[in-house]
């Protein structure tokens, strides 16, 4: 599979780059400066493009079979609307997004009571950030792209262990973690094996 990554470059894609090229897929690592790629393996294009030009992103996404938003808090939602309407253009199928825990009205409904009111709080506090989110996850549900959207509580630095769990177990708690290694080991998996295809889903070590 060719899987174009935005935010190869963040926390979270410096585990995700190297995990899709281990499977096999070619990558095509999209940042605003090709500097910041570190990892030159065979099997990976890196392609500078602003997520405003929309030339550059067409460009990004040419051939491309699927694609993973791993971006910053900053452009959560204004991003991925931009790398959306590219995959539009550019007749892209399949999008897997990386956000919060909690961060959808329909996941939230699938929280117990106790953790649905923990969520709320930290929604109260963090609102904006939190409210960026929910708008990214509504664009994607609206877009007639097949997508998964991922939940993860706290990120921590870390290879895969490949001990984690998904989906809507009951241990689910916005005061877990998962290591970034099994994170990008999960979101690959989920393309890989068309799993939680049009879902969300929580997982957590
Ligand atoms: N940290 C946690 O515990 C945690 C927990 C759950 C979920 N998450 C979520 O995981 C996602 C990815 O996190 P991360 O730490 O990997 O992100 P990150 O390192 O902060 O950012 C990822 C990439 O996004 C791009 N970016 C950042 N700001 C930008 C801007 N203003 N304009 C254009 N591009 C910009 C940058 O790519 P280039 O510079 O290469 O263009 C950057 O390397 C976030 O949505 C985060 O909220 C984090």
């Amino acid at each position: 599979m060719r899987i174009a990554i935005f935010g190869a470059s963040g926390s979270v894609g410096r585990y995700l780059v190297p995990a899709a090229l281990d499977r096999g897929h070619e990558v095509v690592a999209v940042t605003r400066r090709a500097a910041r790629i570190g990892d030159h393996r065979q099997g990976l294009r890196v392609v500078e493009a602003q997520l405003d030009d929309a030339a550059a992103m067409d460009r990004a996404l040419l051939g491309v079979d699927a694609v993973i938003v791993s971006l910053g808090d900053a452009v959560v939602d204004s991003g991925t609307d931009a790398v959306l309407a590219a995959m539009q253009r550019t007749g892209v199928p399949r999008i897997e997004v990386l956000t919060g825990f909690g961060t959808s009205a329909a996941s939230r409904r699938k929280l117990p009571p106790p953790m649905r009111a923990v969520v709320a709080a930290v929604r109260a506090v963090t609102f904006q950030g939190f409210v960026a989110k929910e708008r990214q996850d509504d664009a994607v549900r609206r877009s007639d792209l097949l997508f998964t959207i991922v939940q993860p509580p706290t990120l921590t630095d870390g290879p895969r262990s490949g001990s984690y769990r998904s989906g809507d177990y009951s241990g689910k708690s916005i005061f877990g973690s998962i290591s970034r290694g099994d994170l990008a080991d999960f979101m690959l998996d989920n393309l890989d094996h068309d799993r939680f295809v049009n879902e969300s889903t929580f997982v957590q070590s």
